[in-house]
């Protein structure tokens, strides 16, 4: 284990940040590969810092931003630079169409709405356009350069990869630790205001209950976070479940936080 402390370059909606301490004793003392299959923010990677992990995500911009990270730092620094936190230039840079960028210049039009939108969401519309309104803040940090400098330490023998959560199937061993971390199952209809690109309905819960379960068959050892709800409770009704409390934004006001439950679950002791 390396022994940096870093902090996640990202504000990423459903990031674990704050439940770090509540983890703590949910974590495996050992194991020789990290996966982690949902890894938006990343938080719990960049506590751990395990330094052998495969990080997954559905999110090109994610997948995209900490590949150039790890492998071109000094052009993003320098890319970076040449941002403005005003209005008009942020919504020039909204109206971009990432596919049409290099890898450098869409890691910092994601790193530049990132710390600009409204609240730090990511949300995209049907159409997967970044519909996020200007943010208003006074002075952003767009360019944190001692935190990405070490977030690219950390990502330098670290495998990001672009695709779906069941990759993990094919890297993950006996004594792999695998957290999952997946877009929660909605405790109302109108809680899951945050959407990622694409929907995570009721099938992809069980297609990842399955994947758990594939996965205990290995051996390795696996924690899942995810919303206190029957839906959950009656798919991982075999494995050790503990309840937490989270402070967690409720509705798409700033004014709709609360306290609500969430659950770990856990194939080890
Ligand atoms: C709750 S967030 C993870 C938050 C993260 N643990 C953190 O601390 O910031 C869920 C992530 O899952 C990703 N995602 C959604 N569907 C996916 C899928 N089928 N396979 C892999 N990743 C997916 C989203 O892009 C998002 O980054």
């Amino acid at each position: 284990m390396k022994r940096i402390r870093i902090k996640s370059p990202i504000k990423w909606a459903g990031g674990k940040g704050q439940l770090l301490e509540q983890f703590e004793p949910f974590l495996p003392k050992k194991f020789d590969l990290y996966i982690e299959p949902f890894v938006g923010g990343g938080a719990l990677f960049f506590h751990i810092l395990p330094s052998n992990a495969i990080l997954i995500d559905m999110n090109l911009d994610v997948v995209n931003f900490y590949n150039v990270v790890k492998n071109n730092l000094e052009e993003l620094i320098n890319d970076l630079r040449k941002h403005k936190n005003e209005r008009n230039y942020y919504y020039m840079m909204r109206s971009l169409n990432p596919e049409s960028l290099d890898p450098i210049q869409r890691a910092s039009r994601f790193l530049y709405l990132n710390k600009t939108a409204y609240n730090g969401l990511w949300r995209v519309n049907k159409k997967g356009k970044f519909n996020v309104p200007f943010g208003r803040y006074k002075n952003p940090k767009i360019c944190d350069e001692d935190n990405l400098r070490n977030v690219s330490l950390a990502l330098k023998d670290i495998s990001v990869i672009w695709g779906d959560f069941s990759i993990a199937l094919d890297h993950a061993k006996s004594n792999t630790f695998v957290y999952f971390d997946p877009p929660y199952d909605p405790i109302s209809k109108t809680s899951n205001f945050t959407s990622y690109s694409g929907t995570f309905g009721v099938e992809d819960q069980i297609r990842l209950s399955e994947c758990f379960k594939a996965l205990d068959k290995k051996g390795c050892l696996l924690m899942l976070s995810n919303s206190n709800t029957p839906l959950i409770r009656k798919l991982y009704v075999d494995y050790e479940i503990h309840v937490i409390k989270a402070r967690r934004m409720i509705n798409s006001k700033v004014t709709g936080r609360g306290e609500v439950e969430e659950i770990i679950v856990r194939n080890f002791s």
